[in-house]
């Protein structure tokens, strides 16, 4: 194990298959470049049996992407395995990622299938898979429902059978983070060959802690995270990229991931447009009101040292800057600020002026403008009125 943590993109996967997030090819592939200069390790892109789109974009994106590894999925069906690999032939570094449930709910309402059968099926799947390609993930689909002692033999005969990579997902969001992170640990101690693969997890957001069992994972040892752009995927989504990237890197001083975090911001932004969904303001990292601040004790803490009120700086996560919105809840000391920036220099009294009539405005909508504050020194201080230009800057 080394502190590298790998960054498992399923936004093309996981993340498209939610309803309202289908992208055609041209689209995903656009997302594929910009993942790939987001430096993520892996770029899931498709699964290439559900559709001949699926097939001919994973296809695509393999010819194009040069350094991030390229994974397709597939069930542990010999049909589904081929036109995986088939779609990833000219993927400078492929990846096949089959599946099967392993939850006792799943084995019987789904697969109709007992342990030994679906034990059986995973083997023979990576066999087959490994001839295609040097890299065979095997996932077993609600794990965190599954019984335990059961993971922990399927996952030693799947590593026995080639798979370097062994997946644990929480596919229903059900998990709590401190069940994940002891299960992680227990799988590290019960599956004897555990260290000749990657221990990798997978989490959806049910229950809104997808990143918290993400990161409880990796505490407990888990190399690679499975994740989406935006935190988009089935039903609530899936642990957000962003969110987990950032708190590796403002957090944990004993990991780090590849990810150039600058990109972290247009990612989400490309994927909005693509998709035609923004992320609610409030987002963590990448919503509009990350590094915005209203209220004027902020406003006073962040004008005069950033790191008061901000654990990361706007630049790291691909902002110019942060945003000093005026409202309601601002005070003289922002608003000065903003005047200044403006080109007016005012005194204690006519600030004190200006201030109330800004109150007023603010009280009645949102958020006060430039032009909105040009109007209010017009009217109140129209010996201050400056020329367009110089006014208009800031
Ligand atoms: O949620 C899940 O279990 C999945 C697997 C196919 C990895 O998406
Ligand atoms: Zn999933």
């Amino acid at each position: 194990m080394d502190n590298h943590i790998q960054i498992f993109d399923t936004t093309l996967r996981d993340g498209e298959q939610s309803p309202g997030f289908s992208m055609n090819q041209d689209e995903k592939l656009r997302l594929a470049l910009q993942l790939e200069r987001l430096q993520v390790d892996v770029i899931e892109a498709g699964f290439p049996i559900a559709s001949d789109g699926d097939f001919n974009t994973v296809r695509a994106i393999s010819k194009n992407i040069q350094n991030s590894t390229v994974a397709a999925l597939c069930r542990t069906r010999q049909k589904d395995i081929d036109r995986a690999a088939a779609s990833l032939r000219p993927a400078a570094n492929p990846r096949i990622h089959t599946f099967i449930a392993t939850s006792d709910i799943h084995m019987e309402h789904k697969l109709k299938k007992n342990r030994d059968e679906v034990l059986e099926d995973a083997v023979q799947a990576v066999e087959h898979a490994t001839q295609f390609c040097d890299e065979v993930e095997f996932s077993a689909e609600d794990a965190s429902r599954s019984d335990p002692r059961f993971l922990y033999q399927i996952f030693e005969a799947v590593i026995n059978a080639g798979a370097q990579i062994i997946n644990v997902p929480d596919t229903v969001g059900y998990a709590m983070p401190w069940e994940f992170g002891q299960l992680i640990k227990n799988i590290r101690e019960n599956v004897p060959n555990i260290d000749r693969a990657t221990l990798s997890v997978h989490c959806h957001d049910d229950l809104g802690v997808g990143v918290a069992n993400s990161l409880m994972a990796i505490r407990n040892g888990a190399e690679q995270v499975e994740c989406t752009i935006n935190g988009i995927g089935e039903r609530a989504g899936n642990a957000s990229l962003e969110e987990i990237v950032m708190s590796i890197a403002t957090r944990d001083n004993n990991r780090e991931t590849g990810i150039v975090t600058e990109q972290l911001v247009p990612s989400s932004k490309l994927l909005s447009e693509i998709t035609g969904h923004d992320v609610q303001p409030n987002k963590a990292i990448v919503g509009d009101n990350a590094f915005a601040h209203e209220a004027g004790i902020h406003q006073h803490g962040v004008l005069n040292n950033p790191m008061t009120y901000e654990i990361m700086t706007p630049k790291s996560v691909g902002l110019e800057g942060n945003k000093i919105v005026l409202g309601k809840h601002s005070g003289r000391f922002a608003l000065n600020r903003k005047l200044e920036k403006m080109g007016y220099n005012l005194g204690k009294d006519e600030l004190n002026q200006i201030y109330m009539k800004f109150t007023k405005v603010a009280d009645e909508q949102k958020r006060v403008k430039e032009n909105e504050l040009l109007n209010l020194i017009s009217q109140t201080l129209p010996q201050k009125n400056l020329s367009g230009d110089s006014a208009m800057t800031g």
